[in-house]
């Protein structure tokens, strides 16, 4: 397989994980980084030291002391700093080393660790692990303008995360994986899939012509990895939804899909969403261990959507061989999705720069917060 047509790894040096190291990313749920406890974690096949210093700051530096390469995240957070568990080296969150107990001022000036910028929002904490000058943070203004509440989780998917992406551009999988909620709703029509490529990523449709309500399904998706998808409310269901899914790699056999969903109803303000029990990782293992059957599973179970997605893909194995799909019309939307990520790979392989990828302008935040505004988001 060329490089360009290798979306699945995505560790240093690959081409994937060049094209995703070039965007902002969410590496935590913020109530997961506690004041003076540094946590070890891996993003995109690749561990770091994660740590928020005593004034609240959220920092991400590399995973090894450069000393003797004990992990930094066994070591001790001073001020906004991090010190080595093993001999006290410290670093600040730039990486410069501030201190080195037992050594000479030049030669601690000679050491640097990689210390990446780092931003919370919308309860996450987002890293930018890139080369050179951070781009501009993506904020997200559909979300910022809602007054309802704004719900933030994350949830691990067993398997390499572009099968999570490419998930995002199947509307048919809706018919069969989520069957039971489309029959509720009575939607039986299969979509006519609409995809076309826009300053942001993709415009994607499932369009319905003859079912009742809502049967035309949008989907804005964003390069690289963010899908955001507004739901409106229906005659059963009058409540609208907001949701965007950042789909990151943790390693290549393992993705988390970081959630930030608006959505009537539950109070106002920024929080975690509640847990679901049992856990949906949980379900999900013993499906895929044939243990119990997805089909038995209660349909009021509140984690459903998630185990029924990550048994679909779970079931394509870790990281599954594209060369032996069988793509047919209704993949109109992976084909292009493939499409255009080749192009972009092919683009860094090759050393040029890639397509300028940008938030969508302004009609398109004008269209949404009218959206939002019938759905009654700002009168509450
Ligand atoms: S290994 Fe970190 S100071 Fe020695
Ligand atoms: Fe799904």
């Amino acid at each position: 397989m060329e490089s360009h047509e290798d979306f699945a790894h995505v560790g240093q040096g690959t081409v994937a994980g060049k094209f995703l190291r070039r965007f902002w990313q969410p590496v935590l749920v913020g109530d997961e980084l506690v004041i003076g406890r540094p946590r070890r974690i891996q993003v995109l096949n690749e561990y770091f030291t994660a740590y928020r210093g005593q004034d609240g700051a959220a920092h991400l530096v590399q995973d090894a002391c450069p000393h003797r390469q004990t992990q930094l995240f066994l070591g001790w957070v001073e001020g906004s700093d991090i010190r080595c568990f093993y001999h006290g080296w410290k670093f600040d969150p730039q990486g410069n080393c501030v201190e080195q107990p037992a050594e000479s001022e030049a030669y601690r000036q000679r050491i640097r660790i990689r210390g990446y910028p780092t931003r919370e929002y919308l309860g996450l904490v987002f890293a930018y692990m890139g080369e050179g000058e951070a781009p501009p943070f993506p904020l997200m203004p559909e979300i910022d303008a809602v007054k309802d509440s704004v719900l933030y989780n994350r949830h691990p998917v067993p398997c390499n995360y572009f099968q999570r992406i490419e998930n995002d551009m199947d509307e048919l999988h809706l018919h069969f994986v989520h069957k039971v909620s489309t029959d509720e709703v009575g939607l039986v029509e299969f979509p006519e899939i609409d995809v076309t490529e826009t300053e942001y990523g993709i415009l994607r449709k499932g369009i319905r012509r003859e079912s009742g309500h809502n049967v035309t399904r949008t989907a804005f998706w964003m390069m690289p990895n963010v899908l955001m998808t507004f739901t409106p409310g229906r005659p059963s269901r009058p409540q609208w939804m907001l949701h965007l899914a950042w789909r990151v790699p943790i390693s290549d056999t393992e993705m988390c899909s970081f959630i930030v969903a608006a959505e009537k109803g539950g109070g106002k303000g920024l929080k975690p969403r509640p847990e679901i029990e049992p856990d949906a990782n949980f379900l999900t293992a013993e499906v895929l261990a044939g243990r119990m059957r997805v089909q038995d599973i209660d349909p009021d179970y509140p984690g459903l959507f998630m185990v029924q997605d990550n048994v679909a893909l779970g079931g394509q194995g870790q990281i599954v061989d594209r060369s032996l799909d069988h793509l047919g019309q209704s993949d109109k939307a992976l084909i292009f999705l493939r499409r255009m990520w080749s192009r972009e790979l092919l683009a860094i392989a090759e050393g040029r720069e890639p397509k300028q990828w940008r938030r969508p302008g302004e009609s398109f935040l004008q269209e949404r917060t009218r959206e939002l505004e019938l759905a009654g988001a700002f009168t509450s």
